[in-house]
């Protein structure tokens, strides 16, 4: 039977980067995934390109339910630690917006990197590993399509539900209920949202629309409220053909509970009421339809400003309506019917509840030898290369303690 110090399921971002220190720490270290290729989530990721860090990364950019515990891990890895790696092996990199890094030329660029790391660490990768069980005695024997392995340390990297087509399964959060832990529900999350038949007449045949705005959710998430953050998103938001998507509205969906309306500032560049209508107060414009529009396409884009006069006609504003039309405009609330489920969320939200774990190893509180990393722990970062971040720290705490 073949017998090696640490197993990592999962060859991901997490799983390659635990391998990669556990092995250069002299570990035994063998890495295994179902999926024919590793690394199928870098290869897409970043539209291709692969945003591997945000340099602002910090624990306020990450939902969880202890918003503490993921600190200690981003504290010993940090972008900087990854930048480090991927100017060690000269690829070539650009900062896109607000502190976003991709690759200039392809994610296999970081997947490249990560297999010369994890061969020059001696570390074993099987991809099309079928898992059949993981149990535990002294140390923990996993059973594979492909015959038994003993190993002290069992290391799961499995990732979240997103994208089911990509190889997600519910394999870790399964394992952790196996083993007794709790888990904190999960959802999709940087994920578009879905309207209603009556809003989706309304607004979805502006499909393709961008515009700026700054959304924020009614209810943000308790733990975040506990710490005073009601994080706000200014960025592009795009009208679908089924509701909302682009960066601002994927941010907020990480912090939207179902039934509860979203806010949108659609018009975020002209702050002061003044700004916007008071043209059409001055002017006696709600009779004038096109003063009314000249006034709105300034704040918006044409077709949206036209659209939001024909559900808000002129002639109908008193001088009342008109202030209250604009703060709508500036406090624009939809609630969403849904969002578009697994299939498009970038991440998963919940996991594996962070309070089972040991914030500066990821080991189980429970089980010793058996670890957590990555996506499917209960830690979720902002839209911009917080992920992957969160993915390398955690990875690295627990490749360094194994
Ligand atoms: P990840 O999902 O990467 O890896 C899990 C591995 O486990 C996979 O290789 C899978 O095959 C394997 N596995 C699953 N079940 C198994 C089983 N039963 N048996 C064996 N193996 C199994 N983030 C970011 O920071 N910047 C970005 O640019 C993007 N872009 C992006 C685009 C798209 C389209 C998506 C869907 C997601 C992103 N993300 C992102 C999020 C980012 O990809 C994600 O958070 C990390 O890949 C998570 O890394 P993990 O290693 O935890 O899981």
């Amino acid at each position: 039977m073949q017998t090696c110090d640490v197993v990592v399921l999962g060859a991901g971002a997490a799983g390659l980067m635990c391998a990669i220190e556990a092995g250069r720490r002299g570990r035994r270290v063998l890495v295994l995934d179902h999926a024919d290729r590793i690394g199928k989530k870098i290869l897409i990721s970043g539209g291709g390109r692969c945003n591997f860090t945000n340099i602002n990364a910090r624990a306020e950019n990450f939902l969880s339910a202890n918003p503490h515990f993921a600190k200690s891990a981003l504290a010993r890895y940090t972008p900087a630690d990854i930048l480090a790696l991927i100017e060690k092996h000269g690829i070539p990199w650009h900062e896109k917006t607000l502190g976003q890094l991709f690759c200039d030329r392809s994610a296999q660029d970081v997947i490249t990197m990560l297999e010369r790391e994890c061969a020059a660490a001696n570390v074993e990768i099987r991809p099309g590993t079928r898992i059949l069980s993981v149990s535990r005695d002294t140390g923990f024997l996993i059973e594979t399509l492909a015959g038994p392995i003993r190993t002290s340390a069992v290391v799961v990297a499995t990732g979240g539900l997103s994208i089911p087509k990509m190889g997600a399964t519910s394999f870790g959060y399964d394992l952790a209920r196996q083993f007794g832990l709790r888990i904190v529900e999960c959802r999709p999350a940087l994920v578009p949202f879905v309207f209603n038949p009556e809003d989706c007449s309304r607004w979805c045949d502006l499909t393709g629309l961008s515009t700026e705005v700054i959304a924020s959710a009614q209810t943000i998430a308790a733990t975040i409220t506990a710490r005073g953050l009601h994080p706000s998103f200014r960025e592009k938001m795009l009208f679908t053909h089924r509701g909302l998507s682009g960066p601002a509205i994927l941010q907020i969906s990480s912090y939207w509970k179902p039934g509860e309306p979203i806010t949108l500032d659609l018009a975020p560049n002209s702050d002061a009421s003044p700004e916007v209508f008071a043209p059409l107060l001055t002017t006696n414009a709600r009779r004038d339809p096109a003063t009314a529009l000249q006034a709105l396409r300034a704040a918006l884009p044409a077709r949206l400003a036209e659209r939001w006069l024909t559900l808000n006609p002129p002639a109908r504003w008193t001088n009342t309506a008109l202030a209250d039309s604009e703060r709508d405009l500036h406090e624009w609330q939809i609630t969403p019917a849904g969002t578009e489920g697994y299939a498009k969320a970038e991440v998963t939200a919940g996991g594996i509840d962070t309070n089972e774990l040991d914030s500066s190893t990821m080991q189980s509180k429970r089980v010793p030898g058996l670890y957590f990393i990555g996506e499917v722990v209960d830690v979720t970062g902002w839209l911009g290369g917080y992920n992957f971040q969160w993915a390398w720290a955690s990875g690295a705490a627990a490749g360094r303690a194994i």
